[in-house]
């Protein structure tokens, strides 16, 4: 912890140089529209390993959907999944629904204020109830999360592997940087700065707000790249005509099972198989990235006839494919299902009334 050198004057100097930095330059964001201590507890969640840019539509239709800790606390599961679908790690909307019901139980339907209180919430933890209590409730309270934590080594340099360095090391130099008067959008300024300049392989130091206070210039050792795993995986797409239902056309789904450790109960393609590949060309090449594992993903068209070849297809169902957006699907399924314009991509429409956080909706 030698290595924070800054004085008490430098301090005041960075803070105050990074807050108006942030006043100028902060990404417009629909959770940053709102002080609703519940649309700032689903943004966070969302963010949580999870880009901006992917979280703005789902943030935006799932607050239109439940707009109040109570409503999301009565709806079920699968709709909640449903709203989630294509933000991945679902544990994160259980944990949100469950955290939901119980402060309705328990709690009167509102959130708690401070962060030692938040963090006794499923699903919430030290970033999350830092995050929520210091930019709904001012509360002086550091957040750390990697952009953070690259920002603090960079500008102190400590080195990753500093054996002082633990994360409480990191909590207690964050806090000595944090803005008492200003936290919530201290803590906020530093995330936008990692996100957007100091970023993790070309930092746009020229640009940054607080160069000036930075030991390393970028020139630290940064984490090692974590390794990615490849698999190769296939699917088929079954579809068939629905006679009486208009021109709409239903698709062939698999429920993961209720036990499964990934996702369960949600729903995805069937899987091709074996020598289904054997002379056919897929209709839709993707790749997906979960966690550390890219999936390199071959989508086969397949006749509704043959459908009865497929593994496990006393358990498939037809899905119409206007009811494709009322269940849950897997990000991946729902990925292929829009390439292969199956599933409408989101319409961007104007809502007759306000919602908290954003002027607009999609449906
Ligand atoms: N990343 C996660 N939460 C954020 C926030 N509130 N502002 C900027 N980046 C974030």
């Amino acid at each position: 912890m030698e290595s924070v050198t800054l004085t008490d004057r430098q301090m005041q100097s960075f803070r105050a140089e990074l807050l108006s930095w942030f006043t100028e330059n902060a990404r417009d964001l629909p959770w940053r529209r709102t002080h609703d201590p519940y649309c700032i507890w689903v943004s966070e969640v969302m963010l949580q390993q999870t880009r901006v840019a992917a979280v703005i539509d789902r943030y935006t239709q799932f607050i239109h959907k439940f707009p109040s800790l109570v409503s999301l606390a009565l709806a079920n599961e699968a709709d909640v999944l449903t709203l989630w679908s294509g933000l991945g790690y679902y544990r994160r909307a259980r944990m949100l629904h469950s955290a939901a019901q119980l402060l309705v139980r328990e709690h009167g339907g509102s959130l708690p204020k401070s962060s030692a209180e938040l963090r006794r919430l499923p699903g919430v933890g030290d970033y999350t109830a830092a995050a929520i209590a210091s930019i709904a409730h001012g509360e002086s309270v550091a957040v750390v999360d990697g952009n953070v934590e690259r920002v603090m080594l960079r500008l102190t340099g400590a080195e990753v592997g500093d054996k002082h360095l633990s994360a409480t090391g990191l909590k207690e130099i964050a806090s000595r940087f944090l803005a008492p008067d200003a936290p919530g959008a201290f803590n906020q300024a530093m995330m936008e700065l990692g996100a957007t300049v100091c970023l993790p392989r070309a930092p746009l130091c020229a640009s940054c707000p607080v160069q000036a206070h930075c030991r390393t210039r970028g020139e630290h050792t940064a984490r090692p790249r974590k390794q990615m795993l490849s698999k190769k995986i296939n699917y088929a797409l079954v579809r068939k005509s629905q006679e009486g239902n208009g021109n709409s056309t239903a698709v062939l789904l698999a429920r993961r099972p209720p036990s499964a450790s990934q996702m369960p109960g949600m729903w995805e393609l069937p899987g091709l198989p074996a020598k289904g590949e054997d002379g056919n060309e897929p209709i839709l090449r993707v790749r997906h990235s979960v966690t550390n594992t890219n999936y390199y993903v071959g989508v086969y068209a397949m006749d509704a006839n043959n459908a009865s070849q497929l593994a496990g297809s006393l358990s498939h169902v037809w899905i119409s494919s206007k009811k494709l957006h009322e269940i849950p699907l897997t990000g991946l399924a729902r990925k292929i299902l829009m390439r292969l314009d199956v599933l409408a991509k989101p319409r961007q429409v104007r809502s007759g009334k306000a919602l908290p956080g954003s002027p607009s909706i999609f449906i």
